[in-house]
């Protein structure tokens, strides 16, 4: 099928190549003209695992073009894909103005029996508003919008959408279904299923999903404040309620909270959304709550383990909100870095992916192209994102070249034991901690 993509950012880029694997012909368009070139001159804007070789792998079939003009994503497409941001307002409300903007380029460009596919998050009734929008611009155009969001993890997304846990479509008129279902043929010939459901059933589940996830992060985190205090390990408690087939392991993992450009925004709309709709969702203020209270915690055990921060010298370990991505966007390291920062300490980090992003968002930030560079004189040593090779760190090097052995452990990677043998003072997340010598708080 003829598909048009607007919007390259992670979403649409990595829809747009996928879409192109599976045999479409798409046009990915963006208004930010230096991005397409970038694009078009082989490059990727951000580290994505296996998205170079697949867009190289894309274009040289002809299949997947890059331009910047609307009506060239527009005109031809039978399916058109709305990628754009969705950032939130001042207010934490979803801010929509570009949603509409397209609505308005659609109006203008589209070819009659043009299907909307809406993959950006947002609010229930979007669609029908979307709907209003072009009708109103265009009245008589025949035309259907559904809505299809997207459950990529970025540091997955390539795999995740070409082969995801389920589709969802939603919508309101059959046409719509149709095209989708012809869209996705070779994913769900593969047994992929394919859910369909009316259009703010489809723009809801996506934010439920996303508020879900964070709820069951802060749950964790929560927990482990009261294993701290009653001398449990949530590391092992979690690992008991995962096995329980009802709850499942995934997305229990106690430590500085979740960051990212996604769960923390749509935690944040899902709640105003109910909020403006009449109903009170005390529980996703209480996810965001625990959610900042994480990274305090995690501050506070620095705090206390080395007392004055003035002159002293804190080296983080990961600086990207999570592993496998260069993305530093709500990233809880960074929220360390300025907070160290503005208690006068020396802010050193190390990240594989995301030093240059971090050092742009925190110019005091000294980056380390190591993590023993990092740790070289370090007062204390804070692990901020699970990046595999901290898991591996020679702990023995890490107490020899810190100035004092402490290693605060913000995502539960080390093991305790070894941390304890090299003769680290090992402060863990929701465990007990282990202390050396060098008893300090
Ligand atoms: C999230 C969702 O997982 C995707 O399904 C969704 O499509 C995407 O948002 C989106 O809306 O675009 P992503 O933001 O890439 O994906 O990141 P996650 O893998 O969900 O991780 C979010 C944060 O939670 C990270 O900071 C991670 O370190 C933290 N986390 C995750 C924990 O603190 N504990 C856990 O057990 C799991």
């Amino acid at each position: 099928m003829r598909v048009g993509v607007i919007g390259v950012g992670h979403v649409g880029l990595v829809t747009g190549a996928a879409l192109a694997e599976l045999g479409h012909e798409v046009v990915a368009m963006d208004l930010d003209v230096a991005k397409i070139e970038l694009l078009r001159s082989g490059k990727t804007p951000f580290y994505e695992p296996e998205l170079d070789e697949l867009i190289a792998r894309q274009t040289a079939t002809g299949r997947l073009l890059f331009r910047s003009e609307p009506a060239e994503a527009v005109g031809d497409a039978e399916v058109l894909f709305i990628c754009v941001g969705r950032p939130t307002t001042a207010a934490g409300d979803a801010s929509l103005t570009a949603v509409e903007a397209v609505g308005r380029d659609v109006a203008k460009h589209a070819t009659p029996g043009l299907v909307i596919a809406e993959k950006s998050t947002v609010p229930p009734g979007t669609a029908d508003r979307l709907r209003l929008t072009i009708a109103r611009e265009r009245p008589g155009l025949a035309f259907s919008v559904v809505a299809n969001p997207e459950f990529l993890r970025e540091g997955h997304a390539v795999q995740d959408t070409l082969r995801p846990d389920r589709i969802v479509v939603g919508s309101d008129d059959p046409g719509g279904f149709e095209a989708m279902r012809k869209l996705y043929g070779p994913l769900v010939g593969l047994g992929i299923p394919l859910i369909e459901t009316d259009a703010r059933t489809a723009e809801l589940s996506k934010l439920a999903s996303n508020a879900f996830l964070a709820t069951k992060i802060s749950f964790a985190n929560a927990l482990g404040r009261v294993a701290e205090l009653t001398g449990a390990d949530v590391v092992r408690i979690t690992e008991v309620m995962g096995a329980d087939m009802r709850i499942g392991p995934a997305f229990l993992r106690a430590g500085l909270g979740f960051g990212g450009y996604c769960l923390p925004k749509d935690t944040q709309t899902l709640e105003r959304i109910a909020e403006r709709a009449g109903y009170d969702f005390g529980l996703l203020r209480a996810v965001m709550l625990v959610n900042e209270d994480a990274v305090a915690a995690v501050a506070a055990k620095v705090e206390e383990a080395v007392w004055n921060l003035e002159g002293k010298r804190i080296a983080l370990l990961g600086l990207a909100f999570k592993s496998g991505t260069d993305d530093v966007r709500s990233s809880p390291a960074l929220i360390l870095a300025r907070r160290f920062a503005d208690e006068g300490a020396v802010v050193v980090g190390h990240d594989p992916m995301a030093a240059a992003e971090a050092r742009a968002a925190i110019p005091e930030l000294e980056v380390a192209d190591d993590p023993y560079e990092a740790i070289t004189g370090a007062h204390c040593v804070v692990i901020c994102t699970e990046w595999p090779e901290y898991r591996e760190l020679d702990l023995d090097r890490v107490c020899e070249l810190a100035a004092y052995p402490i290693v605060v452990d913000g995502r539960n990677v080390l093991d305790p034991d070894r941390a304890e043998i090299a003769g680290l003072t090992y402060l863990p997340v929701g465990r007990p901690a282990r202390r050396g010598e060098d008893v300090v708080g």
